[in-house]
């Protein structure tokens, strides 16, 4: 449990990563408080998190809606409450948008960043967790993905990722009281095994999860399969899916890291599970899970995307004492059980 009074600030807490590590947060006993400015999210997700963990823990939830663009908007909520520690979610996350606007990609997560470290060294609230990614390691040259490898961008959005990585290790530097901790997620899928929370992307999604899920409730008649003529076991591209409530049990490990250790600096971590599965092995996995048959189409490769990404899972377990729990099977078995009951998300229309 908990110290009763360690308020964490959650930045894009209305969103899929940031609503089910609020929901672990709570029955872990923390304090919380979202911020979100609803780009990318719903309030009725806020309101299931809080019907989820019951009328007691919710008690334990604020919510704020504010942009971190806006730096009146972290001010206000910071020279009202006294934050111990701020786990950073909000950021835009689609690849193709990013090329497209790069500039709404550099004006959203760098400057929105840029603000919260502002304001949080002005309260001095300085212990941050930081949603990177396992884009920043680019195309691999090896597998599984080490901390310690070269990173490289590959798009604005990756782009956006490393520099805030390396904006990170420069503040901590300077500023030597600084606890950063980078988790670098690798695939995160699945839902809440109530069905009550899940991913619940805008328009048509670009992800390979969201988009089953799509065919499954035959909101879309196919899926493309972007590339068979890999060198992997089946020819499809290989990646590393992490339930996205053992991502949520991440943070927790995290947040306490932040609190107990006091030689962290600025330290980067993966979140996977260290396996890696196929394109075709999950339509596979979750046609089983969901009895739905899901009709693919084999198309030619989508530009950019590395054959086999997964990661390494040894610096996380030693030193955040953090293993993933679920396989395949459970990620598709929760999602479908979101899928089922949200066909059309969270707004329940089409
Ligand atoms: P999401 O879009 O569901 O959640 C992000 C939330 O941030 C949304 O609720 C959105 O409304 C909010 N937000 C965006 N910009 C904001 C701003 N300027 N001010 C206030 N709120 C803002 O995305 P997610 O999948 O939950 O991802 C969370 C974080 O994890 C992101 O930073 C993303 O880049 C990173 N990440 C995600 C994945 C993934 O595949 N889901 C992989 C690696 C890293
Ligand atoms: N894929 C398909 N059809 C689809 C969507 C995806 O075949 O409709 C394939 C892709 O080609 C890829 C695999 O499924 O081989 C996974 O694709 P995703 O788009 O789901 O995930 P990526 O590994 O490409 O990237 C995602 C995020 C990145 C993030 C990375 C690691 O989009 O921003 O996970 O966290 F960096």
């Amino acid at each position: 449990m908990a110290s009763p009074s360690q308020k964490i600030l959650v930045t894009g807490g209305a969103g899929f990563i940031g609503t089910h590590t609020v929901v672990q947060l709570l029955n872990d006993g923390y304090n919380v408080s979202i911020i979100d400015n609803f780009d990318n999210s719903v309030m009725e997700a806020v309101d299931r998190v809080r019907e989820l963990v019951g009328s007691n823990l919710a008690q334990n939830l604020e919510f704020t809606e504010g942009d971190l663009r806006n730096k009146d908007d972290l001010e206000k909520l910071f020279s009202k409450t006294t934050f111990d520690a701020v786990i950073h979610f909000a950021g835009l996350k689609a690849v193709a948008e990013s090329v497209a606007n790069p500039r709404r990609y550099f004006d959203n997560n760098l400057v929105g960043t840029i603000n919260l470290y502002e304001v949080m060294s002005k309260y001095n609230c300085k212990k941050m967790v930081f949603s990177s990614s396992a884009t920043v390691y680019g195309q691999p040259e090896k597998i599984p993905c080490e901390e310690d490898f070269n990173l490289q961008a590959m798009n604005p959005y990756g782009r956006t990722k490393l520099f805030l990585e390396e904006i990170a290790r420069d503040i901590q530097k300077a500023e030597p009281e600084w606890r950063i901790i980078l988790l670098r997620y690798f695939n995160p899928v699945g839902a809440h095994e109530s069905g009550k929370l899940g991913e619940d992307p805008k328009g048509i999604p670009n992800n390979l999860m969201p988009y089953i899920q799509r065919v499954a409730v035959e909101r879309l008649p196919e899926l493309n399969v972007y590339g068979h003529d890999y060198p992997t076991r089946d020819g499809s591209a290989i990646r590393d899916y992490i339930h996205v409530m053992d991502l949520a049990d991440g943070h927790i490990s995290a947040v306490k890291k932040l609190f107990t250790a006091d030689d962290i600096g600025c330290a980067a971590y993966n979140l996977g599970t260290g396996r890696g599965t196929s394109v075709l092995e999950m339509v596979d996995a979750f046609e089983k899970a969901s009895g739905k048959k899901i009709p693919v189409k084999l198309c030619p490769r989508r530009p950019g995307d590395a054959t086999e990404v997964y990661a390494s899972t040894e610096k996380a377990a030693k030193e955040l004492g953090w293993k993933a729990k679920y396989g395949v099977a459970e990620m598709c078995r929760d999602q479908w059980n979101w899928a089922k009951n949200n066909p059309w998300g969270y707004s329940g229309k089409p």
